[in-house]
């Protein structure tokens, strides 16, 4: 087992971060103990309720605390405010006060739902993430975003929100779709592209495991590959916990992922199939305007193309290119920040890109991958 801290400002106590196989029994217990003292509250989804029905509540038996649980339906159309307050609705129910434990039991979405509901319920109560999908593991359930989605942007409403502890138990990924844990490697690859060199050189070394993930045979590779990613986003976050610098760099990847996910309405592609494009294009962007030596962005090709899900976009001119770039029509800002790379493991923004610089960019990119980005004829 491994672990890892995630160390705040003054005042604000950081937290522990355990990552291993087969552990979440024990460390789960442990990270508990001093806060399950009359009732927790697990908050999962249908589908992780009927894969691991008494996981928790068996890994907390004998501490002092009820355990109940708060089950909302699976999926991120149902990442909402109805769901958030069915979750307070449910806590009133069970008498749950200022010293009520919640336990975020599941993926991204469970993760930044029920971590609102911690941030506000009763103006915060704390909080443990066991996630159990890729992207929750190496991403959502660290550092204390959490959000749900408006019927006009996905995660506009939600508040900062850290845990008192994460486990991150691989056993989870053994049950996880192939196309899920696919789309989660994008985050955990993401992680080295922008700020780990040596996390770069460690996966290119072991791509065929990427490719092909046994998590019976390979618990060691995935250990050690998830602590070094997960290490890198608890150095961003320790830098800059509510995102107003360095942070942003996070998002590499994520201007042109979001853009496809919205084209084609959130229904085609998982959030990370959309960003492991979207890095692909950056690292091609970035190259272009002479930023990224040829060299790195080879290597970065070679790791990325193997595992990408090719997408295809419905016809795009470069006036919807532009709106959907700045995501409003309205904005009166006309430009974005756009994450570059000045080499693997060196990522800078570059602050107000205008979309018109960026559209012959991408037309080149959909000529020359047309097998990893389609974008149908007009
Ligand atoms: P998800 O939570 O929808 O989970 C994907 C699917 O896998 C679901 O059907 C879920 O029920 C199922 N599942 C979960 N664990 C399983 C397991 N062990 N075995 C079998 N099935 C399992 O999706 P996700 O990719 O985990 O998360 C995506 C969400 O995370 C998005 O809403 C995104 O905005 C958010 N996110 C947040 C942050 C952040 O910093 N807060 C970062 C990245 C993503
Ligand atoms: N997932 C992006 C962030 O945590 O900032």
């Amino acid at each position: 087992m491994k672990t890892l801290r995630v160390s705040l400002p003054a005042g604000a106590p950081g937290y522990p971060i355990r990552i291993g196989q087969g552990i979440m029994d024990a460390e789960l217990r442990v990270l508990a103990e001093p806060w399950a003292r009359e009732l927790v509250v697990v908050v999962t989804n249908e589908t992780l309720d009927r894969l691991f029905p008494s996981h928790i509540p068996e890994a907390l038996k004998g501490l002092p605390a009820r355990i109940e649980s708060c089950v909302i339906p699976d999926g991120e159309r149902y990442k909402t405010l109805e769901t958030l307050s069915r979750i307070y609705d449910r806590m009133m129910a069970l008498g749950a006060n200022r010293q009520t434990l919640l336990i975020a039991f599941g993926g991204g979405v469970v993760g930044d739902v029920a971590g609102f509901a911690a941030g506000t319920f009763m103006r915060g109560i704390r909080m443990l993430q066991v996630p159990t999908t890729l992207v929750a593991q190496v991403d959502s359930s660290i550092g204390g975003k959490t959000a749900v989605n408006h019927p006009l942007a996905k995660n506009a409403i939600g508040v900062f929100k850290q845990p008192e502890g994460v486990v991150i138990d691989l056993r989870f990924l053994e049950t996880l779709p192939q196309r899920e844990l696919r789309a989660g490697l994008f985050e955990l690859i993401k992680h080295g592209i922008i700020a780990d060199r040596e996390l770069f050189a460690f996966l290119e070394k072991q791509v065929h495991r990427l490719v092909r993930p046994d998590w019976a045979n390979d618990g060691a590779f995935w250990e050690e590959a998830l602590t070094r990613s997960v290490a890198v986003k608890c150095r961003i976050v320790e830098s800059d916990e509510t995102e107003s610098g360095p942070r942003a760099a996070l998002n590499f990847g994520h201007t042109l992922g979001h853009l496809i996910e919205t084209l084609t309405h959130y229904e085609s592609y998982l959030h990370g199939e959309a960003v492991g494009v979207g890095m692909l294009f950056a690292a091609y962007l970035s190259r272009a305007w002479g930023h990224l030596p040829e060299s790195d962005f080879g290597r970065l090709r070679a790791l990325l193309e193997p595992l990408v899900a090719p997408v295809r976009l419905p016809a795009l001119d470069e006036a919807a290119f532009t709106e959907l770039l700045l995501h409003d029509k309205k904005s009166a800002q006309r430009s974005v920040r756009y994450v570059l790379l000045r080499g693997l493991g060196e990522v800078f923004i570059r602050e107000r890109t205008e979309p018109g610089e960026i559209w012959p960019v991408f037309r080149q990119f959909v000529r020359e991958h047309a097998t990893i980005c389609q974008v149908q004829a007009a």
